[in-house]
């Protein structure tokens, strides 16, 4: 498994969402490390919680900045990142504990989601910097 990295062309020029990316990043890449480490996997099962909590977090300030900002988009972003909780909390965490693929294939699913959803924001970041949101 990879380190996953912000390369530039990922980071997007507004900084609380760079921000907020750059932490799921840091998140994973924990995740990750765990994995790959033989450290205790109840301590996995404790960072995808975290990582629930944070993608909550980012998605709501995200939409506070569309609303503040009139982003038209907003509707259509609105329901990528509802479709993204829902398969979020579809992941099922709970062999996670007893048996290191699962924690894996999680990862992978997780890693893959984050560029997707990061290149998703592309438009409404180009639009938010437009409108002086940086
Ligand atoms: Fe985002
Ligand atoms: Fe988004």
């Amino acid at each position: 498994m990879e380190t996953l990295e912000l390369d530039p062309s990922l980071l997007l020029g507004v900084k609380e969402i760079d921000e907020q990316h750059k932490e799921l990043v840091d998140l994973i890449n924990h995740s990750r490390a765990i994995l790959q480490s033989d450290q205790d996997l109840t301590e996995l099962a404790q960072i995808f919680h975290r990582l629930e909590q944070l993608i909550i977090h980012h998605f709501s300030a995200e939409e506070l900045l569309m609303v503040k900002y009139k982003y038209p988009g907003l509707q259509h972003h609105k329901e990528m990142h509802d479709i993204s909780v829902r398969r979020t909390f579809d992941l099922d965490v709970s062999h996670i504990t007893s048996d290191p693929k699962v924690g894996e294939a999680l990862v992978n699913q997780l890693s893959e989601w984050l560029f997707k959803h990061i290149k998703e924001d592309a438009d409404m970041v180009s639009y938010l910097k437009k409108q002086g949101a940086c």
